[in-house]
């Protein structure tokens, strides 16, 4: 029946996978909610949390697809059948499916102030930036969000870009992409990373990050989501890449190279916010109309200008961020064209059109709800753009994950998830019973606990 899906070559999946992994959450996402948080304590329960809760499911997810080659929902209709007699696993995809529309939808417009921040970051390279462009950034910022047009505008052209790469397929489109992007982006960042050691502020950011302090219960809540939506897990992404790849490739091997690249990338990027944060007073590092959350926006096109090259960093840095968020949410449309393509049989170009289209108008009432359009902007107290993320982060990742984690721990057969495992891994896969076990019990355990919370109404967003 599939007819139009494709297979990664050598390295294919790797990439594109890091390229999921690493996006908005690495650089824009993760800064401020360590920021939020107060910093080392927060980051060592990340850590562990991808460590404990996210290497695992990475590698669920990856074999399951890898087992089936089939998109989530076909995934689960297939094996939920042999191994619980009921096709009801199925739902565990389509839940997938409508997540991946709905993060797709925002995560896009949230894109599209990248790549207006790239442009106006170059012109104010090119024209000089003056301390009256400085002052006035909080504002202008604040005009950009509510400028409907604009937002719409550039939510387009992000997903014109992603529908382009995606319509050509596997192997020219998403495989050729990111091994382009990947390399440019880790260079970028590792260049910022490199030129953050001279900057004043650099000391107190290792500082910050670092040290282990007290933390809230929330925090704890927060770290644990964020591992969840930073490694792209909980929709059945990686169960859609790891089903273009082959028996030869070894899955415990990849799923802990993809873990490995989005933290080192995350923790760079924080080493890099961070770094130029504290080389401001402390009055300074909050604008007018900033908040944390804005801080990418507001603060450090600012401070960026006062660092060394830093006219010539700035454009670089946004250019990064877009085309981090580019190879992720090439990954999100994937996972729903991929839908089309395997259970009904549609042309790639077809689905990614249909798909694309559609998963537009959906982000037009989250652009329109940033000011443009005061019943948006204050639907459910915190406009459509955030009630979006809010459901999808809260609720349909860690519901996602849990149901996954359930499944390849109790509900597949372990001869065949060890089968999985250690074919392509030189036969054998040491860490099998610590795979299992986690997956088991400390996931399904951890994730509940989360969800519980959520419901007591501790928001973790
Ligand atoms: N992981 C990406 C980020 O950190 C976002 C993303 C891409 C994602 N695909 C996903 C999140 C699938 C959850 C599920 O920005």
């Amino acid at each position: 029946m599939a007819t139009d899906r494709g297979t990664f070559g050598r390295m294919g999946f790797i990439l594109a996978a890091a390229g999921s992994a690493v996006g908005l959450g690495n650089i824009w996402k993760f800064p401020y909610i360590t920021y939020e948080n107060g910093g080392g304590s927060f980051v060592l329960i990340y850590l562990a949390a991808v460590l404990l809760i996210g290497a695992p499911i990475m590698l669920s997810e990856v074999l399951i697809g890898r087992h089936t080659q089939l998109s989530p929902i076909g995934a689960f209709l297939k094996l939920g059948r042999t191994a619980f007699g009921g096709v009801a696993w199925s739902a565990v995809g389509w839940l997938g499916g409508v997540t991946g529309f709905v993060i797709l939808s925002y995560y896009s417009v949230i894109a599209g102030w990248t790549v207006y921040y790239f442009g106006k970051c170059l012109s104010w390279s090119l024209q000089g930036f003056s301390s009256e462009t400085a002052d006035g950034l909080g504002d202008a910022f604040g005009a950009f969000l509510e400028n409907g047009p604009l937002q719409i505008g550039f939510h387009a052209f992000f997903m014109i870009a992603t529908v382009t790469v995606v319509s050509f397929g596997i192997r020219s489109g998403i495989e050729k992409v990111t091994k382009i992007l990947m390399p440019i982006l880790a260079s970028i960042l590792l260049l910022l990373c490199v030129n953050s050691i001279w900057s004043p502020g650099f000391g107190e950011a290792i500082r910050f990050i670092f040290h282990v302090g007290p933390i809230r219960a929330s925090s704890v809540l927060e770290a644990v989501g964020h591992a969840f939506f930073t490694l792209s897990l909980g929709m059945g992404a990686m169960i859609t890449y790891g089903s273009y790849i082959g028996s030869k490739q070894s899955v415990p091997r990849a799923g802990a190279v993809v873990c490995l690249f989005d933290t080192v990338m995350g923790m760079a990027a924080c080493i890099v916010m961070f770094s130029i944060i504290f080389s401001v007073p402390e009055a300074e590092r909050l604008t007018s109309f900033s908040r944390s959350s804005t801080i990418l926006f507001t603060t450090l096109p600012r401070i960026f200008y006062d660092l060394p090259f830093g006219a010539l960093l700035s454009p670089l840095f946004y250019l990064l961020v877009a085309l981090a968020a580019l190879t992720s949410t090439i990954s999100l449309l994937e996972v729903v064209v991929s839908y089309f393509i395997d259970l009904r049989g549609w042309t790639r170009k077809r689905a990614t059109l249909i798909a694309g289209s559609a998963i537009f108008l959906m982000g037009v009432p989250a652009a329109l709800s940033l000011g443009a359009s005061s019943a948006l902007s204050d639907f459910a107290g915190v406009g459509v753009l955030g009630a979006l993320d809010y459901l999808a982060s809260n609720w349909m990742l860690p519901i996602g994950g849990f149901f996954i984690a359930i499944f390849t721990g109790w509900f597949l057969d372990q001869s065949l998830t060890r089968r999985e495992l250690e074919s392509g891994h030189g036969g054998s896969f040491a860490l099998f019973g610590v795979w299992r076990f986690l997956v088991r019990f400390v996931c399904p355990l951890a994730i509940a606990w989360i969800i519980w919370a959520v419901v007591g109404g501790r928001s973790f967003a």
